[in-house]
């Protein structure tokens, strides 16, 4: 068990920001990727679209041997986690749960934000676990649509960037919150730009960092973590548009795509 992969799945490039916390922190792990890409997005699909693509790819991840997968999606995570969970025999882990967790020890006033795409946000579910942790908290929510179109496009410090950030996180400060989670996994890449927006007496909380260290957890307890013998070769598919994810995964990733020849980039049709 110990030197099987892990899967990760996202529906395209935002992922990646978890992988990048993996890799920190789990650096022994080999991983295998798959960015859904042609699918891409799943924040405005319903949740049984989302759970039917999550499914798929979940099995084709269990095709290549992994002893864990991670939803690296926060919508997925919202809408298929506990679903597929119950039908496959490897553990799964979402980053929901670990960013309500890491939210809720931040919080000084209990009034929390929660960003992210629609369906993450109409899913309720970071509401949920977060009452779970604290039922006095206050939780708000704030779908911010624009955002990943934007770090797509590179528009990570830009003006345009600014005013979207002002106008959507306008309604969050009028509630007097003191902790946002950042709960899409594109929007950890415009931090500074949210910050400036909200200024430096919230926190902002990031769940992939949370995540990697809940997956580190339960490789431990379960002494599945890898032992480090060789150098893990870890693998990205993509579902479409391989040379854009490639742009993309070397301007955030530690390791160069495909050139060095340690890691390897494929195209895969569901
Ligand atoms: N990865 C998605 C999430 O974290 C954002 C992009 C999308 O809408 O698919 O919710």
């Amino acid at each position: 068990m110990k030197n099987l992969p892990i899967g990760v799945f996202d529906s395209g490039v935002g992922g990646l920001t978890v992988v990048k916390e993996i890799m920190s922190q789990l650096p022994d792990e080999e991983i295998i990727y798959f960015g859904d890409t042609a699918r891409v997005p799943y924040g405005n699909k319903s949740g049984e679209t989302v759970t039917a693509y999550s499914r798929q790819i979940t099995r084709f991840l269990l095709s290549k041997q992994v002893k864990a997968v991670v939803i690296a999606c926060n919508t997925a995570s919202a809408f298929a986690l506990e679903t597929i969970r119950q039908e496959v025999p490897v553990p799964m882990l979402g980053v929901v749960k670990p960013g309500a967790k890491t939210a809720a020890a931040a919080t000084r006033n209990g009034r929390i934000g929660v960003i992210g795409t629609e369906g993450t946000v109409r899913s309720g579910l970071y509401e949920e676990y977060l009452r779970e942790i604290n039922p006095r908290c206050r939780v708000y929510g704030q779908a911010c649509p624009l955002f990943v179109p934007l770090v797509e496009e590179g528009w990570i410090r830009d003006e345009i960037t600014k005013q979207v950030s002002d106008r959507y996180l306008s309604n969050l400060l009028k509630e007097d919150v003191d902790t946002i989670v950042l709960g899409c996994t594109h929007y950890p890449l415009l931090r500074e730009v949210v910050q400036e927006t909200v200024g430096e007496r919230v926190t902002l909380v990031n769940p992939a960092y949370e995540t990697a260290r809940e997956l580190k957890k339960m490789l431990a307890e379960r002494d599945w973590l890898n032992d480090g013998s060789k150098p893990p070769n870890h693998t990205f598919y993509v579902s479409d548009g391989a040379e854009k994810f490639r742009q993309f995964a070397n301007s955030i990733l530690p390791c160069e795509m495909i050139e060095t020849g340690d890691v390897f980039l494929k195209v895969f049709s569901l």
